[in-house]
């Protein structure tokens, strides 16, 4: 009788070290090693994240030839699918991301990318979502959930804190605690707790000095230890430096495969006694569950039309309308003439360049598009500029261009001006020097506006481009970012008023490089960045110092418009669950998508410098004319924490908070006041505590105040504390200085006692966590 083995029997006994340790690196570029005898099967991967770069096999040992790709569907690249503030339509693409992957045999895929754009001037801002925690958890949590739903991994990265690309492979970052926890951590945080990826791609920087690869902290303390993470860490491709060091930290997979050394690197080490086998076997069982659980799901069928076809709805809820005044848009596709400039309307901007650069199954062109939907109304077009690497013709100068544009908006009723960054100037790889429009460009700009002020500019980039002070000067201003293949269409649905535009703005648009938060230590020298901004990133530094933006973050308008009105703030019976509702309005006279943000401020009485508003939460809905609804967000009340480096947890503290609704992050519509029973401290309290500290705490300044009380005579006029100046001066010393006061009412030797009876109070430290 054969033997059945339950399958979740341990499998490390039954290999041999060279074969655990082949495991624990691809057998190729994009693939791991199967074995055959322990029912493992290979794990094929892609990149990633917004479509699949599908190598074509070269038939050589697993090795693929990254030039030439088979086509897959290009969905709107992160930075677009950030300005949807659409979880659900992420999840949507994502599990259309899935069926392509398992078409074509992949069964992980290299995404989502979750880091935070810390500088509007990192590379590669066109594969992450947003300078905020919480929108990029939402959004890319949504995408790991629509992968592994169907069966397909998800490979969460890059973890952590690669937020610039200069010097990526290399670099510390070297970040606080409270921001690494707040900012750069959180997404990641939220995801893994919450949406439970299969798999976590470790980056190629160093946190604090220490390498991704071989951090401990981050990869086994952090990560599985604090959040219950449960797959397997790959590591970037060609992030490991010393792979003994690299697995020991919990790092599973060295991606790609090194045919076969560093794997003999892991074999002597165990052969030694430098490393002990049940490291290796750790990972070995993690990777076979790994292995097991994305080849779970087989076949399937793509519908590259169906996929068109979602590519283009996705891409319809993306472009922001920054401003339109005097309802200049949508245009009306029955009459007029409208004057189509700018070579990216006929030679679009789509996608970024690197690992994520997909080959599309078919392009949409924002003029083609334009053409067909014009059903009455004449279109024109002029390139007016010429994109690098395509020459303007030879019997035509730059200045020839421009001049055909101008003469086409002069004599147009509406011009639609589509500028943008070259693709040179953003790729994975590297970081861009400035964010300004090429100079031809904004040249042609001003002629344009000059010869015919009804402009419509759309823009296309994958990192923000600076729009002062040239935004004054047109009325009407589209973000279209990079909305992937089926963008044509969008953005010319959304010009004729087929749709109606919805997207908010994922991160800030600065008036100049220099107002950035990030601005004076990015990218840094010497091979370290210094995150001196701390928790301030984003829209979080520009509010602290009151900077004015071009445009902040969560603004978009709409072609109608909204009403927020009867915002309720409920807290459920176990205080652990916030509702926030508000009603919202449609009081113009066309069908629209409102997007309702909420944050949060405050308390007041803070012990730590706070961002004068968080993101905490949203919600959309769409609304006909004249029609309302109450849009409920639910916020946790550790959302309102911060994260306490003296205590190493979250911390929720005790006061009033304001909650605030709103269609932006400078367009608060309402806000409420809550009061928050605060977390007690887990702060242990002895003579080097400051007065003021005592005081504060929920059982040290009882204790301390009942003290005072007993040494002070019966009848005794006021005393030093009872004075504000001389209180003021006694709070900021430690308790051990004043004691040693020869009159002060509490001795040196009562100090030890009061320490005691405060760290009784204090709770087990095992209950922490969300
Ligand atoms: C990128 C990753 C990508 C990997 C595989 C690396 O250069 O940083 O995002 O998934 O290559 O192509």
């Amino acid at each position: 009788m054969t033997q059945q083995r339950h399958p979740d029997a341990p499998v490390a006994p039954r290999l041999t070290l060279t074969e655990k340790a082949a495991l624990t690196s691809g057998a190729g570029d994009f693939v791991t090693s199967a074995v055959d005898s322990a029912d493992v099967p290979a794990v094929t991967m892609s990149d990633g994240p917004h479509g699949l770069r599908l190598p074509k096999e070269t038939g050589d040992g697993g090795q693929v030839d990254l030039r030439s790709a088979t086509p897959a569907t290009c969905f709107p690249p992160a930075v677009a699918l950030g300005s949807s503030w659409d979880p659900e339509l992420a999840h949507r693409v994502a599990g259309a991301l899935a069926a392509e992957a398992r078409a074509h045999g992949v069964r992980v895929v290299l995404g989502p990318g979750i880091n935070i754009k810390r500088s509007p001037l990192c590379g590669r801002n066109f594969e992450y979502f947003s300078e905020d925690p919480l929108l990029s958890a939402e959004l890319g949590g949504a995408m790991v959930r629509g992968l592994q739903e169907a069966g397909v991994g998800a490979a969460l990265k890059h973890f952590a804190a690669n937020n610039q690309e200069t010097d990526r492979m290399r670099v510390s970052a070297d970040i606080d605690e409270r921001p690494l926890r707040e900012i750069y951590l959180r997404a990641f945080e939220r995801i893994v707790r919450r949406d439970r990826p299969w798999s976590v791609m470790s980056s190629y920087n160093a946190v604090n000095g220490v390498t991704l690869s071989e951090n401990t902290r981050l990869l086994t303390d952090i990560l599985r230890t604090e959040w219950g993470f449960d797959g397997i860490v790959m590591s970037d491709w060609g992030a490991v430096r010393n792979r003994v060091a690299a697995l020991r930290a919990g790092l599973d997979l060295q991606m790609p495969g090194t045919g076969g050394r560093t794997d003999r690197e892991i074999e002597d080490a165990v052969t030694r006694g430098d490393l002990d086998e049940s490291v290796l076997d750790l990972a070995v069982e993690r990777l076979v569950r790994f292995a097991r659980r994305v080849n779970g799901a087989t076949g399937g069928e793509a519908d590259a039309d169906e996929h068109h076809r979602l590519a283009g709805e996705a891409a319809d809820r993306c472009p922001v309308l920054l401003k339109n005044d005097g309802g200049l848009l949508p245009l009306d596709p029955t009459s007029g003439s409208v004057a189509v400039l700018g070579e990216l309307a006929r030679t679009p901007r789509y996608q970024g360049a690197g690992s994520s650069q997909v080959t599309p199954t078919r392009l949409d062109t924002p003029l083609d598009r334009l053409r067909e939907l014009a059903d009455g109304a004449r279109i024109g077009f002029a390139a007016g500029y010429a994109l690098p690497g395509a020459l303007p013709p030879q019997d035509r100068t730059e200045d020839d261009l421009v001049e055909e544009a101008v003469r086409l908006a002069s004599s147009s009723d509406v011009a639609v001006l589509f500028l943008g960054l070259p693709a040179e100037e953003e790729s994975e790889g590297f970081d861009r020097a400035h964010i300004d429009l090429p100079a031809a460009q904004l040249r042609l700009l001003e002629r344009v506006v000059a010869a015919n002020p009804r402009v419509v500019v759309v823009l296309s980039n994958g990192g923000v481009v600076r729009t002062a002070p040239w935004h004054e000067a047109v009325p009407t201003l589209i973000e279209g970012w990079l909305l992937g293949q089926a963008g044509g269409g969008a953005l010319a649905r959304i010009l004729f008023g087929v749709v109606n535009p919805s997207g908010k703005l994922a991160e800030t648009l600065p008036l100049r490089l220099q107002d950035a938060p990030s601005h004076l230590s990015f990218p840094g020298e010497e091979g370290r960045v210094r995150y001196g901004e701390g928790v301030f990133v984003g829209y979080r530094g520009y509010d602290a110092r009151d900077c004015e933006v071009a445009f902040p973050f969560g603004h978009g308008l709409s072609y109608t418009t909204f009403a927020h009105s009867a915002l309720r703030v409920e807290q459920r019976a176990d205080g652990a669950v916030l509702d926030v509702t508000v009603t919202v309005t449609n009081t113009g006279s066309r069908a629209g998508r409102e997007v309702v943000q909420v944050y949060s401020s405050g308390p007041a009485e803070s012990e730590v410098t706070r961002p004068p508003r968080e993101l905490r939460g949203f919600a959309s809905v769409s609304l006909a004319p004249g029609e309302s609804r109450e849009v409920v967000v639910e916020l946790t009340r550790d959302d309102l924490a911060y994260y306490s480096e003296r205590e190493g947890a979250r911390r929720v503290e005790g006061g009033v908070y304001r909650i605030e609704a709103g269609s932006s992050s400078r367009d608060i519509r309402q806000s409420s006041e809550l009061t928050v029973q605060g977390d007690p401290s887990r702060v242990a309290l002895d003579g080097r505590s400051t007065l003021a500290e005592w005081l504060r705490h929920p059982v040290g300044g009882p204790l301390l105040m009942e003290r005072f009380r007993r040494a002070r005579p019966e009848g005794a006029g006021p005393g030093a504390m009872d004075d504000p100046a001389v209180r003021r001066f006694l709070v900021g010393m430690p308790l051990e200085v004043i004691a040693a006061f020869p009159q002060s009412p509490v001795r040196p030797d009562a100090l030890g006692e009061l320490a005691d009876l405060v760290a009784a109070s204090l709770p087990d430290p095992s209950g922490q966590g969300e």
